[in-house]
């Protein structure tokens, strides 16, 4: 049983700060909880009355004679923190804060916050909030919030960090007949956050789809591991708001949320197993359907339509959507011709022409259902004068009990004439909407899941061996005692190559005779590069010369740039030039790591080269629950996959060594925090093996 489940079935439950006139928060959260049906003993806390809706109100938690499980704050800000010691001491388990006034407001509202969150760590109670609208559960039932009613009863859980997107949603529902097991606003996350609750509706059996609306996640280690697991139980929905530099800000006023950079929340969605919404509609589209709708076998989608253009829309949204149409069998395509009109189309998507009447719509979909090519349909229906709304609905909901384990979606294109077909396929539950889009994304999401859903929650972790943790912490340690936040070239390349990652030898050297030595030890021809933490970009200050197969071009090559670099950049401080052995040329890449703030160290993999940044063909993983299919796919996510596997008739590259690099990077960038960002460009990729030419690396 989850750690939660009390908090939403609590034996008992004292309302601190009720009240006995309407319209305050303190009178609507006692009347809810006792309308919501609630079966334990509700205890109202209230210093000046004796009674609060014909319920005993006591002065304070300490007197109620009995043990309280949950409490609900619906008090001033200042007053909380006597009132939180209170209910620590009485053994409250469950504080659910209404009250406003905290972090959301600055520093010292943060500073009440930290104390409250101190008591309730103090005393072992968990805390919803503050600054919430509490919580509802339609199964338990309970209503300890301050919404104006009661959601229907239903399987959808939906959390919120916006307090008013749950009053919206509780009010829009009852319009649209949607029903959920739970309501949640997280308000604050002080204690309990997005993580804990998509976790308790994992392990709810009344529970079937959970949904979120978040603008920042509290842990995201702990939120990864979470979603991860719960992702394999039931489908996880996210709409994160403030991907745009504008809402980020918005967010950050608005709960005092940090929003994440919105890169790291995609990277972190697909990797655990989430479905992203795009938009409030996309969100409860995708509830409805997974409510209501098998998840499909697979990604292939009959489309019945009565008009050939809705049919062209139809199919290319399906194409966008990465989905495919289905493709049908030969006596489905003869059953088809044997019925339908010799004008109709008989291939997907089956057009059974403007004149259909509920008949040829039931006889198509019901053939197409049949087909074992077909994973999901879509009925698109206009409204022709001879249109048969209600019974082509009918037959829909007929359809949908013979085949239950086919997802069927409909499209009824118009407006009054076909609101009656419209209520017939609400009450059979399929999902109906007024153009084929949003049909599909729907379907997108649900072939999403299928995949997800087979997926191992647990992770096997990469391994390795031949790791020098030691020459890694040397080299780290100089650079600090050295005061510098930039690794020389020569002291990045030593620290991967300790990981086991192939880099071309490179050697600093300080005087143009030392250069031609380590030249004639590393083998000719040799890269000369200026050794600078303060020069990024050292072609543009002359700081490079390449293709030296000489002493003497070596040592002329140390002086040039030497010159160079004095004569652009007069006053940056020169540790020699780094001699490199040259490499030959292969499929030229970018392997990296940037850390984010909530979900730790990014991998990044696609082309290299002087134009990555114009290309901007890179795919991205978190190094937390990184595994060797995701470092796979995240390959085969690139355009440079394909130069990997041999473009036009080139020999393909090692693809094995590109994947050691990109783990091995993973596995440095673990166990190092301090290392900040590892750019590895390029890295060449040859027919055997692969090569870090120019690596890298700054602390923190
Ligand atoms: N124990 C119990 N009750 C107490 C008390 C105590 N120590 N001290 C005072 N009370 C009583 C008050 O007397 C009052 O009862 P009354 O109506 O009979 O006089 C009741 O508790 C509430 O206190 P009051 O001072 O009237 O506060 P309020 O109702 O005006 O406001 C909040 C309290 C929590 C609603 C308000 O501070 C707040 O935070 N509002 C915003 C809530 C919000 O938006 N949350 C986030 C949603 S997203």
């Amino acid at each position: 049983m989850s750690e939660l489940a009390g908090l939403f079935s609590p034996k008992s439950a004292a309302i601190i700060g009720a009240s006995k006139s309407p319209g305050k928060i303190g009178n609507v959260i006692i009347k809810n909880m006792i309308s919501s049906g609630y079966k334990g003993k509700v205890f109202p806390v209230n210093p000046k009355e004796p009674e609060i809706e014909g319920l005993r109100c006591y002065p304070s938690v300490d007197k109620i004679p009995e043990p309280v499980e949950m409490a609900v704050l619906s008090v001033p800000a200042a007053k909380s923190m006597e009132i939180a010691e209170v209910c620590g001491k009485q053994g409250v388990k469950y504080l659910v804060v209404i009250t406003a006034g905290f972090k959301e407001t600055g520093k010292e509202g943060l500073e009440l916050e930290r104390k409250l969150l101190e008591i309730c760590r103090r005393y072992n109670m968990k805390m919803l909030g503050p600054n919430c609208v509490g919580l509802m559960d339609t199964h338990a039932p309970i209503n300890a919030s301050f919404a104006a009613g009661f959601p229907l009863k239903g399987e959808i859980a939906f959390i919120s960090q916006s307090g008013a997107m749950v009053l919206s949603i509780l009010d829009w529902s009852y319009r649209a007949g949607l029903g959920f097991s739970k309501f949640i606003s997280l308000g604050n996350k002080a204690d309990l956050t997005e993580a804990h609750f998509i976790e308790d509706a994992a392990e709810d059996p009344n529970t079937k789809v959970i949904l979120c609306y978040i603008e920042d996640v509290e842990n995201g280690p702990h939120f990864l591991d979470v979603a991860r697991k719960a992702s394999r139980k039931k489908p996880v929905i996210i709409l994160k708001s403030g991907t745009s530099q504008a809402g980020a800000q918005a967010a950050s006023s608005h709960t005092g949320a940090l929003a994440g950079s919105d890169l790291a929340y995609e990277t972190a969605f697909r990797q655990s197993g989430v479905i992203r919404a795009r938009n409030m509609p996309e969100l409860f589209d995708l509830a409805v359907a997974f409510a209501n709708q098998p998840i499909p076998g697979g990604d292939r989608v009959a489309v019945i339509t009565n008009s050939g253009g809705p049919g062209i829309v139809a199919t290319d949204n399906i194409e966008e959507k990465k989905l495919k149409m289905a493709r049908f069998t030969k006596e489905t395509i003869e059953a088809l011709r044997s019925y339908l009109p010799a004008e109709s189309n008989i291939y997907n998507p089956v057009d059974v022409l403007g004149d259909a009447k509920a008949d040829r719509f039931h006889y198509a979909l019901k053939t197409v259902l049949a087909d074992p090519g077909v994973d999901s349909a879509v009925v698109l229906v206009c409204p022709a004068a001879v249109t048969e709304p209600v019974e082509t609905a009918r037959a829909m909901a007929q359809m949908r009990k013979e085949f239950p384990g086919t997802p069927l979606f409909a499209a009824l294109m118009g407006g009054t004439r076909l609101e009656e077909g419209e209520k017939v396929l609400s009450e059979s539950n399929i999902p109906c909407f007024t153009f084929p889009e949003p049909a599909i994304t729907s379907i997108s999401g649900m072939v999403s899941y299928g995949r997800i859903k087979g997926l191992p929650a647990e992770i096997k972790p990469l391994s390795f061996n031949n790791i020098d943790l030691k020459t890694v912490k040397a080299t780290l340690y100089d650079v600090k005692k050295d005061n510098r936040l930039v690794l020389l070239g020569s002291e990045a390349a030593e620290i991967i190559s300790a990981y086991g990652i192939s880099a071309a030898p490179t050697v600093l050297a300080s005087s143009p005779d030392e250069a031609a030595a380590q030249a004639d030890r590393l083998g000719y021809p040799v890269v000369l590069k200026i050794a600078s933490p303060k020069i990024m970009h050292k072609t543009d200050v002359g700081g490079v010369k390449i293709g030296l197969d000489s002493r003497e071009k070596v040592s002329r090559g140390f002086m040039e740039i030497m010159d160079n670099v004095h004569r652009y950049l007069p006053n940056v401080a020169v540790y020699g030039v780094e001699v490199q052995k040259m490499m030959p040329r292969g499929v030229e890449l970018i392997i990296g790591m940037t850390r984010d703030i909530q979900f730790g160290p990014l991998i990044a993999f696609g082309l290299g080269g002087i134009y990555v940044n114009l290309l901007k063909d890179v795919s991205f993983r978190l190094v937390n629950g990184l595994t060797e299919s995701e470092i796979n796919s995240m390959i085969a996510e690139t355009k440079a996959y394909t130069l990997l596997r041999g473009y036009r008739g080139e020999k393909p590259a090692d693809i094995e060594s590109v994947l050691k690099i990109i783990g091995r990077v993973a596995k440095l960038a673990g166990d190092f925090p301090e290392i900040n960002e590892i750019d590895i460009n390029p890295v060449f990729a040859y027919n055997q093996g692969a090569s870090a030419l120019d690596v890298k690396i700054t602390i923190s």
